[in-house]
């Protein structure tokens, strides 16, 4: 695998059926950009796409709600969520839509050849109707109970308590979401995906990154929750899937016989990268071809967890059958976002709008895209919180940042009347603080390559503290009386840190970083001279200092709080709970203390999941016992239950029995966490006898 020649980088199309809130900008849009900045300051040639999603249910169920079209509701949100992108300096090179002419025609061009080389299988078959809303009833249009954990509000499509994939026949006593109706059973003909004919490429392309005999890319690069979705998914089996809808919203089915039915969405919305690059190469006189169909092109779709199967298999599959175009070389996908200890929800309206923030934190854009980074779910769920976004303001952007370059501004300006000094011979601890400051820029480069963009934050913000270490260190404003020629070395090398730091920052911060250079006068420039100790040269007139933040008070944060609360409904939802505890270290136990503990390796023989509880499964564990071992443990969010069978651990066997949730649990799993907060087992090294002791 060579250094590709150029990058292709999507982040998921967002539905055009409401406002944008933090959750979507953690999950995809805020990692993409970052990603996309600094590969665009280190020279790397990127195309970052993106566009409104306006097809499927979600449109069509929000336009019924609000007792208007379609159309309208997609102008509405289009232009709305096109704003919020534009104003959090979210820089797709085109955001386009897909109810445009373009995709409609790339979609049906696309789904045409496919059928062309017999790709598809038509078949008539059975499925819901609602006899009063006349229309028949897939995905979101029909609930009723998930067969797998009992929710009572699973979709035909997904269990989204679960996670879940299901089709509608898979409900437990259906229901229409048009009329609340019990659906009947109709005759209608669809065009189906064979997908469990791409099952073997597809399990060796995943596990293996090899494709058609080549390699294509490093599974290691993958996130593990990624590949544990899409395994979960190949184990079970890959199955047939319908690539169309009885539905007159959406792309029209470009067949003869066909009226009345449009492509599925998750078939015509990924195309929309794809008539989104057109778009942009027509608007730009561009080749599009290249960014899609060349092998030294890199593709990368950012999205969020629930996208994972659509963009990890069902894309790719149609990609490859299609011929001719690339496969995605990563899909980092992130976890979800919760706030103030809920999940966030559109519906229950508890949520943080973007449109709404930016009215209320005018310019204060980069306040919330660095809380939010310092969150990102890249591992697990996390949360925002008002508390935790003032803190990180005030202890952090302040503190750090902030009173770095205001202090070497303002010395700069009352010692050398606003010119930079002369930097003088380099002393070790000069050295030592250039290491750190390349040492950091190069590690924050690393990060980004591998998608920790928290850890590319904090090394970018290691570039303040080395800076703000250096001054504290020496304190040039006492220093300037007894030794001038020094101090004005000092300077001078803070001075190029802070040039140094509006690079960094920059894929985080893009408009504190503009307006650092606007006070340092300096223009952006690719990385590697932006990273140069003698950037700012003796005598170069610097601006104004001015502070680049803003503490932030209690009084201005309450009021977020309080309104978040007013706002949504009562609560019926239990709070979300932490997903870790760090644990402070234990008081010691005698030898007795520890020989009372029954520790046994057991095999995991059976997993489901706990009905109504996201975070436990119930196993069923092989001690070689009489009877096996119901234990319910808290991993539901690490592992799927299909992950388990066979699975070895270590099971504390004379706990005494708890009941969680009605199930009465018989032991404890012994886990560990590892470096990305995944839970993992404490496993021996070969397999052992069931019941074998553990001392
Ligand atoms: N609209 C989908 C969602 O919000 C994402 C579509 S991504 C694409 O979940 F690939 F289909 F475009
Ligand atoms: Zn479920």
């Amino acid at each position: 695998m060579k250094e590709p020649a150029r990058h292709t980088v999507t982040a998921a199309l967002p539905y055009a059926n409401g406002p944008l809130h933090i959750g979507h900008i953690a999950g995809a849009y805020l990692p993409a950009d970052i990603y996309v900045r600094n590969l665009r300051q280190r020279g790397k040639e990127v195309l970052f796409v993106c566009g409104s999603d306006e097809h499927g249910a979600a449109i069509t169920m929000k336009a019924m709600k609000e007792g208007t079209t379609p159309r309208a509701i997609v102008d509405k949100y289009h232009a709305l969520m096109g704003q919020a992108f534009q104003d959090f300096g979210i820089r797709f090179d085109i955001y386009h839509r897909t109810s445009s002419e373009l995709h409609k025609r790339t979609s049906q061009d696309f789904f045409l050849k496919l059928h062309e080389q017999g790709a598809f299988a038509q078949q008539e078959e059975q499925q819901y109707y609602d006899v009063d809303a006349k229309q028949f009833l897939a995905d979101r249009y029909i609930m009723g109970t998930c067969p797998t954990c009992g929710n009572t509000d699973a979709y035909g499509d997904q269990c989204e308590k679960c996670g879940s994939a299901l089709s509608p026949k898979d409900l437990i006593d259906p229901r229409s979401t048009l009329s609340g109706a019990k659906p009947v059973l109709r005759a209608t003909t669809h065009w189906y995906l064979p997908m469990e004919r791409s099952q073997k490429w597809m399990e060796e392309w995943i596990n293996t990154g090899m494709l058609d005999g080549l390699p294509h890319h490093d599974p290691k690069e993958w996130k593990a929750s990624v590949l544990g979705q899409c395994n979960s998914w190949l184990k079970d089996g890959l199955r047939p899937r319908a690539m169309t809808r009885d539905l007159d919203w959406g792309v029209p089915v470009p067949l003869p016989g066909a009226g009345g039915k449009a492509l599925y969405v998750w078939l015509d919305a990924p195309i929309g990268y794809i008539s989104a690059t057109k778009q942009w190469a027509m608007d730009n006189t561009a080749e599009w071809e290249k960014w899609w169909k060349s092998d030294d092109s890199r593709l990368v779709h950012f999205i969020g967890k629930d996208n994972i199967v659509f963009h990890c298999i069902i894309f790719p599959i149609l990609l490859k059958l299609h011929g001719g175009y690339v496969l995605p070389q990563n899909v980092p996908a992130n976890e979800f976002l919760n706030l103030e200890g809920r999940k966030i929800s559109t519906s229950r309206n508890w949520a943080v709008w973007l449109h709404e923030y930016i009215e209320r934190w005018p310019h204060r854009q980069d306040e919330l895209r660095y809380a939010l980074a310092t969150i990102l779910p890249e591992q697990k769920d996390s949360e925002f919180t008002w508390k935790d976004f003032q803190d990180k303001n005030n202890n952090e952007l302040v503190s750090i940042i902030g009173n770095f370059v205001q202090r070497v501004m303002v010395l700069c300006h009352k010692f050398y009347g606003g010119k930079a000094p002369e930097a003088g011979a380099s002393t070790p601890d000069d050295l030592a603080l250039w290491g750190a400051v390349h040492g950091s820029a190069e590690e924050m480069t690393r990060a980004v390559d591998a998608f920790r963009f928290r850890d590319a934050l904090q090394t970018a913000m290691n570039v303040a503290r080395a800076g703000n270490k250096y001054l504290s260190d020496h304190e040039p404003w006492k220093l300037e009386k007894t030794d001038p020629d020094r101090t004005r070395a000092i300077l001078g090398n803070s001075l190029n840190v802070a040039a140094v730091l509006s690079a960094v920052l920059e894929p985080f911060l893009p408009f504190t970083a503009e307006r650092l250079r606007r006070m340092l006068r300096i223009d952006a420039t690719p990385w590697e001279s932006a990273l140069r100790a003698d950037r700012i040269q003796p005598g170069h007139v610097l601006g104004q200092a001015e502070h680049l933040f803003k503490p932030i008070t209690d009084a201005e944060i309450q009021p977020e709080i309080d309104r978040l609360h007013a706002n949504a409904p009562v609560e019926t939802q239990p709070p979300t709970a932490p997903t870790s505890n760090p644990q402070p270290s234990k008081p010691v136990i005698t030898f007795d203390d520890f020989t009372k503990l029954d520790l046994r390796v057991g095999t995991i023989t059976a997993a489901e999941r706990v009905p109504k509880a996201d975070k436990l499964l119930k196993l069923t564990v092989d001690l070689g016992e009489a009877q096996p071992r119901t234990v319910v443990s808290g991993i539901a969010q690490h592992y799927a239950p299909e992950q388990l069978l066979g699975q070895q651990v270590v099971l504390v066997a004379n706990l005494e029995p708890r009941k969680m949730r009605g199930v009465e649990s018989q032991g404890m799993v012994l886990m560990a966490e590892d470096a990305n907060g995944k839970l993992v087992f404490v496993q021996p090294k070969d397999v052992m006898v069931a019941g074998a002791d553990v001392r």
